[in-house]
Formats: structure tokens, C-alpha cells, sequence
């Protein structure tokens, strides 16, 4: 017998249907309840709110999972590529050799920028964080793609805006990136792979030979990977829900740009090189910062996570990670001693413990980078190339299921209705 969930309102009994996943998850279906009790319900966070259905991504939080359309991110991390495992997370399963070879093909034929995206970049003062930067560039493919804003378009077209944004995202970042430095734009390799020409576009140069370290395209690779999707997450419910409004593909993922960049999202993994970098600086013992973040004078950034309370599989797999890569490109990192030190000192604090903080992906993923040799506050916008896959198959998965317009609710708790006073008798 199917079960039900009963609420009893006003001494009144109403029944609502309860859905189950497909890895047991449990849900009150409340879609009625409004229309049926007058009420609404209040969840402010969305903390336990299920926002859609999904198939794209599986998150156990207790236990530490995290599967891709149903692969552990473990294997996924240690075997795939990460252009197998956009195609995986957008078209649903994995590739063929055939079918990820023109994938690869068509990306890397339309990784050229418009020309006159340059002046876009030209706009922009040289000090401009490169995650505005991004999210500007990605909302001007919609007048360079005017195709792209037809809520008609069929899925031939759209899957071509698919390509397009994924071709092209590694380029806006390369290209800010050189403009910001006054360096000349590397203009894309087809032929290289899609972590090897974006290394190419950032640290090449024109009138010298380029050569690709096999560890650093590795490291990228896996990180890519490991931020390919998180299901509804803060950039994700963002990308959906502007998505759901009809707005194109660009400038929902635009959209979802803006969200990473906050520093308790995406932007954590600039914080955390930094807040690492100023510990170091200063020379306040790990000890002394831990009390800091006790008594909440500062946060712990990297740590802590709203879904994961035992251990996030992503921060396992990139703390093994960055031993191996800083060792093999020979990279002495102090950082790195004093984030195993505050991790060490958090996990076995009480704080800590009873809150359930764990490092998160951001805690370790920003040594790395710092040791492939990017600049902090570029570190998000990897985050951002890296989670594009999984934005772009929320987006498609909303509108193959031409999901409503999302529109929450709210408790108002204003004034109730008062005359206007006219401004000269106004106190
Ligand atoms: N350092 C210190 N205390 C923390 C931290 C932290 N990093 N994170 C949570 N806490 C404390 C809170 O102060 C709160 O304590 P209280 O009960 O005494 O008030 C308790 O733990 C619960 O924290 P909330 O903020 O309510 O948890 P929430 O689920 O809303 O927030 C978040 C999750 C935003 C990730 C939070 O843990 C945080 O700010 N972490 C630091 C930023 C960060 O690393 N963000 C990246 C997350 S991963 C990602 O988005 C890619």
C-alpha cells in the first residue's frame, strides 16, 4: 500500500501522497496543499525542501556518496575524462568512442570567440574579478546567438548552444584572464584536448613553444570532474529556477555564474588560499585561529557543507590529490601543512564534531590550483568551467520536463494596511 502523510489542521485531516526515489529518498508530495488547507509551508534555506525530481545526480550526505547518473564520482574521478563526463551528465549515459569523439570534435570546432567579444574584456579595468568578468561574457553570447533566446527552438538548435557554451566558456576565462595581465589572447588549439587547450589559451605564448605538463592536465582533469555537478545546490537551484522563467540557456548559466561566486558557495575556494596565505602571514598559530572561529569572530572556510555531515567524497579525493600533485611537480606549499593542521585541530574539536564540519571541496582544491599556477581569483571561475556540465543538464532537464515557473511563497510579516501620510506631515 502506497503510504500517505496526514496533516491535521484546524481539527480538519488532510491527506497528502508520499513519493519515494529511486534510492529510497522520501518526500511529502505538498503540491496540492495550498489549494486544499489555505497554507503554505515555511522552510527558509530550503533546508528541507525537494525542489524537483532529478535524475541527474545521487547525494547522501550522511554516508558520503556522490554518483553521476548513477557512477561513483570515485571511479569517475580515477577513470574518465572530463569531457565523457559532461556528455555523461547532459546527455544521460556514458559516451561511445564514436559518439564522445564528435562531441569532442564539434566542442573544440566552435572554441573561437566573436572578435568583438575582446571589447568586452577592453571594458573592464584590469582589477576586475574574473568571475564578473565571466558571467558578463557569458550573458553577451546571447546577442551573438540571438538563436539561443527562442523559446522555440528545437533540440537540434539547442543542443548547438550546449556545444557552443561549452566550447566556448574555457575561452572567456583564458581570454580575461590574458587580457587582465596585458597579455596577448592565445587563440584556441582545436586539435588539443579540452583541458590541454585551456592550459594552452592561459599559459601560452606566442612567440614560444608551449609544453603541457602531463601532471597538470591530469590534476585538471580530475578536478573538472569532481565539480562536474552537485545537484540542487545553491549556482544549481539558480541556473533552474532562471531557466524555468524561459530564460535562455546563457543567461541562466550567466545567472548561476553570479551564484558561485559567493564566498559560501564557489567563491569559498579563494577564501580559504587566502584565509591559509594570512595565517601564514601573521603567524597566529593554528591553535589560536581554531578559538577565533569558536567564538565566530571569523568562519573556517572550507569547512562545513549543507548536505554532507560525515565527510564530503570530493575533499577526500582532492586532499589525496594534492599530496600527489605537489609532489610530482615538486611544489612545497607551507599552505598545505597548515590546512592539514587547522583540519586536523577541527576534527577532533568538539565545535567541530557536534556540528558535523568537515572540509568541504573547496578546503584542498584551491592548493592545487595554486600550484598549477593560477592566481586565486581565478580559482572559482575553474570551479565554475568545471561545474558547467551539470548546470547545462539541470537546465536541460527542466526543460524537457517543461517544469512550471518557479515562484516561491512567503510568510509576510509587515504592516498591515495604513493611509499614506503626505511628506510634510511625516516625523
Ligand atoms: N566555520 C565555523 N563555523 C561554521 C562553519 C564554518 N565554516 N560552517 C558552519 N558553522 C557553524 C555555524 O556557525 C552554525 O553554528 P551555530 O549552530 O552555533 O549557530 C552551525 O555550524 C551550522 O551552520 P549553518 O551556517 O547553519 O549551516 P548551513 O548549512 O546553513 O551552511 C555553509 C553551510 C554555508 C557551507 C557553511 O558551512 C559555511 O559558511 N562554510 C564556510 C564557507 C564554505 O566553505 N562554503 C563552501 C561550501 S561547498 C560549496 O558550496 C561548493
Amino acid at each position: 500500500m502506497s503510504k500517505e502523510a496526514e496533516i491535521i489542521l484546524d481539527g480538519k485531516s488532510y491527506k497528502f501522497p508520499v513519493i519515494e526515489g529511486s534510492e529510497g529518498e522520501m518526500a511529502i508530495d505538498i503540491a496540492k496543499l495550498r489549494d486544499l488547507t489555505g497554507y503554505v509551508t515555511l522552510d527558509t534555506g530550503y533546508k528541507n525542501t525537494g525542489a524537483t525530481k532529478s535524475a541527474i545526480t545521487f547525494l547522501d550526505g550522511e554516508k558520503g556518496i556522490l554518483r553521476y547518473r548513477g557512477y561513483p564520482i570515485e571511479q569517475l574521478a580515477s577513470k574518465a575524462s572530463f569531457l565523457e563526463v559532461s556528455y555523461l551528465l547532459i546527455y544521460g549515459e556514458l559516451p561511445t568512442t564514436s559518439q564522445l569523439e564528435i562531441f569532442k570534435d564539434r566542442i573544440m570546432k566552435h572554441t573561437n570567440l566573436h572578435e568583438d567579444i575582446k571589447k568586452i574584456f577592453d571594458g573592464f579595468p584590469s582589477s576586475a574579478h574574473p568571475m564578473g568578468v565571466l558571467s558578463s561574457a557569458v550573458s553577451s553570447l546571447t546577442a551573438y546567438y540571438p538563436g539561443s533566446i527562442d523559446q522555440n527552438a528545437n533540440d537540434e538548435e539547442v543542443d548547438l548552444t550546449i556545444v557552443r557554451l561549452m566550447a566556448k566558456l574555457p575561452t572567456i576565462a583564458a581570454w580575461s584572464y590574458r587580457n587582465s595581465k596585458g597579455q596577448p589572447l592565445m587563440y584556441p588549439k582545436p586539435k588539443l584536448g579540452y583541458c590541454e587547450n585551456f592550459l594552452y589559451m592561459m599559459f601560452g605564448h606566442p612567440n614560444e613553444d608551449f609544453t603541457l605538463d602531463p601532471v597538470v592536465v591530469e590534476a585538471l582533469n580530475t578536478l573538472f570532474i569532481l565539480h562536474a555537478d552537485h545537484e540542487q545546490n545553491c549556482s544549481t537551484s539558480t541556473v533552474r529556477i532562471v531557466g524555468s522563467a524561459h530564460a535562455s540557456l546563457y543567461s541562466s548559466i550567466a545567472a548561476g555564474i553570479n551564484a558561485l561566486w559567493g564566498p559560501l558557495h564557489g567563491g569559498a575556494n579563494q577564501e580559504v588560499i587566502e584565509m591559509l596565505e594570512e595565517i601564514q602571514a601573521s603567524g597566529i598559530s593554528t591553535k589560536d585561529y581554531i578559538a577565533k572561529v569558536k567564538t565566530k569572530e571569523v568562519r573556517l572556510m572550507g569547512f562545513g557543507h549543507r548536505v554532507y555531515k560525515n565527510f564530503d567524497p570530493r575533499a577526500n579525493i582532492i586532499k589525496k590529490a594534492c599530496d600527489d600533485i605537489l609532489n610530482k611537480l615538486g611544489v612545497n606549499d607551507p599552505a598545505l601543512a597548515i590546512a592539514k593542521e587547522l583540519e586536523q585541530a577541527a576534527l577532533s574539536d568538539p565545535y567541530f564534531v557536534e556540528r558535523k564540519l568537515y572540509p568541504n571541496v573547496d578546503f584542498y582544491s584551491g592548493i592545487i590550483y595554486k600550484a598549477l599556477g593560477l592566481r586565486s581569483d581565478l580559482f572559482t571561475v575553474m570551479f565554475a568551467i568545471g561545474r558547467l556540465p551539470g548546470w547545462i543538464a539541470q537546465w536541460k532537464e527542466l526543460r524537457d520536463a517543461k517544469e512550471p515557473i518557479g515562484r516561491p511563497r512567503q510568510i509576510y510579516t509587515g504592516y498591515t494596511e495604513r493611509d499614506y501620510v503626505s511628506i510634510e506631515k511625516r516625523k
